[in-house]
Order: structure tokens, then sequence, then C-alpha cells
């Protein structure tokens, strides 16, 4: 069982006391991380008091700690989860052999762009979020913001741990790198253009959460499998705290949705108006925030027929989430997969891929039945309110800009549609200069204890057993 030493500069369970040269290099980044957490970290609140949790071992039962602390001073460890006695290769060409404890030298460059991708996306959140905090709904959602951010700079924390450990010098300058690129920097932007739009408002933070950080979730559950151990290991402990980030994506949402129904009953009117006039958001509106970063979400799984994919596959360095439980065959040689592409004449045809080659479309289809999940309970939550509105997410032919369905004009269900009808048709199903107008005048802080903006309703629970009206943040 692996502990996690907190005398150290570092907490780690990785035993870097017995690595010098890894610990001071390491130590070196460190102040770097600290100056670019105060610059573009959560503005403003460096000597707020937040209630957050902080990882403490990497146990399924009781892995954090719980308590009151300035955000810079958050201790930003690294976690692997524990290993696996016996390991071995669960998917690809070496299926069955013992795992990696290095990288293969001839999957290196591989194996670092994937870690590169995916680190920078860490950081990338951290910065579209850095002035969300100012318009806080409630003081619970703001500590939940906070926890998101500061578990965001760990899992850069822990990507950064991966390629100095492994990486050399390469690692090192990579990891440089992390912290020198910017969301939205003309010159040194993110890697993914995703993580370049600045998250200005709590709807959009609410569906970043619920469709983007879940697309990260994805990708940390098929990096879980991977051969190169390390790797698999951290990116499996990365997951326990991921599963808070889909939950605030989740119950915002639905908050979002319950606070909409009261008021529809209350002023027995389902008119979008006469909701925007109470402060409150319409399920149309909603609907056009979830065709929006459903649509943009799944542009981040890539193609749906990949050489890159197919490679990635086959040398081990990329399984499919939950690989183990979820598949027959993990060699995928000589399978297929169907696939729906353009038939160039204006419709839909079947197509079909070597399994291998289709692994992002296997990796979006088990996104996009994720993504359902939230949609039946807040569409359940309608019914029982008694109203006929069905929220639905759009077909992934839509408004894609990757792929075989990159700038071919459909309608929501994704029939291919004439580009004129397309433009006119795009104000209903995206959202409109006066739904971002509307969603902006609603961003007025809330910070009394316990009390929620208008356009929210209260959570369920406090966090951590502890009452709604817990003062989560002591302002500075
Ligand atoms: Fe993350
Ligand atoms: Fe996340």
């Amino acid at each position: 069982m692996s502990t996690i030493d907190y005398s150290e500069k570092i907490p780690n369970n990785v035993d870097l006391a017995n690595d010098r040269t890894l610990q001071r290099a390491l130590e070196h980044w460190q102040p770097r991380f600290l100056e670019w957490w105060k610059e573009l970290g959560p503005n403003d609140f460096a000597n707020s008091d937040v209630y957050l949790r902080t990882a403490v071992g990497v146990d399924a039962q009781g892995w954090a700690h719980y308590g009151t602390v300035k955000m810079p001073d958050y201790r930003w460890g690294i976690f692997l989860a524990d290993p696996i006695a016996d390991r071995t290769i669960g998917f690809g060409d070496s299926y069955g052999q013992p795992v990696w404890q290095q990288v293969p030298g001839e999957f290196r460059s591989q194996f670092r762009r994937l870690i590169v991708t995916q680190g920078d996306t860490e950081p990338a959140s951290v910065e579209q979020q850095h002035k969300l905090g100012h318009s806080c709904p409630s003081l619970y959602d703001l500590r939940n913001l906070f926890q998101i951010n500061v578990e965001e700079g760990r899992h850069l924390w822990a990507m950064v741990y991966i390629l100095h450990a492994y990486f050399g010098r390469d690692g090192r300058e990579e990891a440089e790198e992390l912290l020198a690129r910017h969301s939205g920097d003309v010159d040194k932007p993110r890697i993914l253009g995703t993580f370049n739009e600045p998250i200005e408002d709590w709807l959009s933070f609410f569906c970043f959460c619920y469709f983007t950080d879940r697309d990260g979730k994805f990708q940390l559950k098929s990096l879980a499998e991977s051969s190169f151990d390390p790797l698999a290991r951290t990116c499996r402990f990365m997951l326990t705290e991921e599963a808070h980030h889909m939950f605030v994506g989740e119950t915002g949402l639905g908050r979002i949705v319950r606070r909409t129904l009261e008021v529809m009953k209350e002023i027995g009117s389902d008119d979008p108006e006469a909701i925007r006039r109470q402060g409150a958001v319409d399920l149309p509106l909603l609907q056009r925030y979830l065709n929006f970063w459903f649509s943009s979400s799944l542009d981040l799984f890539g193609s749906e027929v990949s050489s890159n994919a197919a490679t990635t596959f086959a040398n081990g360095i990329k399984g499919r989430p939950d690989e183990t439980t979820q598949y027959q065959d993990h060699v995928c040689a000589d399978s297929s997969f169907e696939i729906e592409v353009p038939d160039g004449k204006g419709g839909v045809m079947k197509d079909k891929s070597p399994m291998r080659n289709a692994m992002n479309e296997v990796l979006r289809d088990a996104y996009i039945r994720d993504c359902e999940i939230g949609l039946k309970r807040w569409n359940m939550q309608i019914k029982r309110g008694g109203y006929k509105f069905e929220l639905k997410l759009p077909s992934s032919r839509f408004r894609r800009a990757i792929g075989a369905w990159a700038n071919i004009p459909t309608d929501l269900d994704g029939r291919p549609i004439d580009r004129e009808e397309h433009d006119r048709r795009i104000p209903g199903w995206l959202p409109s200069a006066s739904d971002r107008g509307h969603v902006k005048s609603l961003m007025r802080r809330v910070v009394e204890p316990g009390k929620m903006a208008a356009w929210i309703a209260p959570p369920e629970r406090g966090v951590n057993n502890l009452p709604v009206d817990y003062e989560y943040v002591r302002l500075a």
C-alpha cells in the first residue's frame, strides 16, 4: 500500500526522496507552476479561505482530506494508483505480455505527444475559467469551481511527473512548454482549439464540465488501459478526481432545469420571454447551449477513420475505455466497424472501416452514451413537472469541424441539407446573440452563505455532509 509523504516539498507516493535528480528537477519546476497559478489561476481569490479536498492517499475509501486552505497553499502532489500485480498488456499486438515500466524507444514520440496533449488541457481549463469566480451564483458553486481548478492543476502535475521521470531532457522541456502556452494566446495558444475559448459565464462552465471535461474523462479512461504502466496508474488516480468534475456539470445543469421549472410553474407559462423576465433560463436556450457544447466536444475525439488511432491501439499505447470489461476481442486484427459517411449526393451511406482505424469513433460512441445519462435525468424532471419539452443531443453529424462530416451542413438530426437552409435555421439551433446577452445579464455574483442566484436551484446537499448554507469560501 502506498502512502503519501506530506513532509516533502512535493507530496507524493512515488518515493521521490530516493531519486534526488528527479526530485531536484521537479522542485525546480514547482515555483514556476506557482507563478503560473498566481498569474493565470483564479483571479483575485488568492487570500480567500476555501473549503477544499486534497488527495491524501490512493485508496478507494478515504483518499481525500477536507479542510480550509488558501489556494496558493494547496498541496499539489504526485499520486499514482497502486500497481496491479503481474499486470499484462490488455490490447493490441502485444496482448498478454507483461506491461512496461519504461517507455519503449520506438513508441517514445507517440507517447510524448499524447501525454503533452492531455497535459496541455489541464492548465488550459484553469486559464479559461480565470475570471469566472467573480460572477458565482453561490458560495457552494464558487467552491466547486475552485475545487476543479486546483485538481486540474494537480492533473498538470501528474503529467509533468511522467514527462520528467520517463522522457529525460525532452520531457523537461515539454514541462516548461506546458506553462508557456496559454489559453487564447495569439503567439502560443493551447494545443486544442476548444481550450482557447474563455469560459465567461456559468452556463458555459457547467456545459464545459458536462461535455468537454467528459471528453477528458474518456481520454483518461483509454490511457488508464495503456501498456506503459506508470501512465496507466497516473490516469487511474486522475479519474478518481474527475468524477467530481462530471458531478458539477451534471448537477449544475440539473439545478438550472429545476429552477426553470419552478419559474414556469410560478408564472404559469413556458414563454421564453416571460421566463427571462424572471431572471431564469428558458429550456430552448439551454437546448441551444447543449447543441453548441456537445458538437464542439465531439471534434476532440478526432476523425472517424484514423491511421494514427490504429497505430496507437496496435502498439498498446492507448486502449478503449474499460477495455477489459467491455470487450471480448482485445486484438481487433481482422474485425471491422460500420461508420456513417456522406454519400457525396447529399445523403448518408454506411461504410466499413478496419476496427483499429475506427478507434476514435468507438471512443466517441462510448462518450455519447455517457452524455445521454444526464439528459435522461433532466427530462425526467421536466416530465415530472408536467411539461412536454424534451432536451436532446443533436446528431453526431451536426456542426462538425473534424472528420467525415466536417463542414457538411446538416440539421440537428444529422440530415444533410443545403447551405442556404442551414444558415437560415442556425439561429434556432445555436446560442444567438440575444441568448448570450441574456445569460450574461444573469451573471451577478451571489456570496451570502446559502443564497442562490435566481437562475439556479440550490443543490440537494452540501459538500462532505456540510449544510448547503455553510460558508464554503470566506472571501478575503
Ligand atoms: Fe483534468
Ligand atoms: Fe476535469
